[in-house]
């Protein structure tokens, strides 16, 4: 029978991607977070409005990307970033009663517009900066639509949203833009928002690679679509 082998705690934090590190220094990443939450504070009553159409175009651009999330009855769905909910009940109907939904958005203001218009037995909101979020189950979908641009340290967004994945469970970044678009919007906003930009795929590999998630899927076409995967960790195989 193969043996177990033993770790000593530093070699088990060392393996462990639970320990996210920011690249920037605390107080210049709260900032960075603060000035965003702000922004989408003040956008929050009239986001939805500005971000659909009459013609409906924006709703079936939604339900194609959503059929491409595979999600299952039964499954733990985080929708990061959720916004006003826009994604809650396409997400609920895939998972059925079953699964679980947990909606993280750290804009108080976007959130109440998400509670007042959704709510389900098994679905959860809560107030929180994603970058930090430390979920207290694991995930078999994370869902960022629309939402990487706007973090300051994607590094340490990646890494913690990989905490929140279970092994071979996936994280899927999309938008219902192209990326040439989505930078050129946020280009036009105001501070920090004109920051905000969709990393180029060769930045976005190198992302994911150094959070520990490996990259299955990227299309950028007329529309944004990434899936990548938490494979198993090192110290995973090595206690079981
Ligand atoms: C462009 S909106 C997209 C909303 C929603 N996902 C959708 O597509 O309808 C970005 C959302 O992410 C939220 N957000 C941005 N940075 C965040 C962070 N660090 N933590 C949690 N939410 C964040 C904003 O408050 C906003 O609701």
């Amino acid at each position: 029978m193969p043996q177990k082998q033993k770790l000593s705690p530093t070699a088990r934090a060392s393996l462990s991607s639970d320990s996210p590190q920011s690249h920037l220094r605390l107080d210049v990443l709260e900032r960075e977070v603060s000035s965003r939450r702000l922004f989408f504070d003040q956008v929050a009553r009239t986001w939805e409005e500005e971000h659909s159409n009459a013609e409906g175009e924006f709703d079936s651009a939604l339900q194609a990307l959503v059929g491409r999330f595979d999600l299952r009855p039964g499954q733990v769905v985080l929708d990061a970033g959720c916004g006003t909910g826009r994604l809650l009940p396409l997400i609920l109907e895939k998972i059925g009663p079953s699964g679980q939904l947990v909606a993280v958005d750290f804009s108080e203001k976007m959130l109440d517009i998400a509670r007042k218009k959704y709510q389900a037995a098994n679905l959860i909101f809560c107030r929180a900066d994603i970058g930090q979020f430390k979920s207290p189950c694991q995930f078999d979908r994370i869902i960022c639509l629309c939402l990487l641009p706007h973090l300051p340290d994607k590094l340490l967004a990646l890494q913690t949203l990989r905490a929140n994945l279970k092994a071979g469970e996936q994280l899927i970044i999309a938008h219902t833009a192209s990326r040439q678009e989505v930078n050129a919007y946020h280009a036009h906003l105001p501070q920090p928002i004109c920051r905000d930009q969709l990393p180029d795929s060769r930045e976005m590999t190198e992302l994911l690679v150094a959070a520990g998630l490996r990259l299955i899927e990227l299309e950028e076409s007329d529309r944004y679509f990434l899936k990548a995967v938490r494979d198993e960790d090192q110290v995973d195989k090595i206690l079981r």
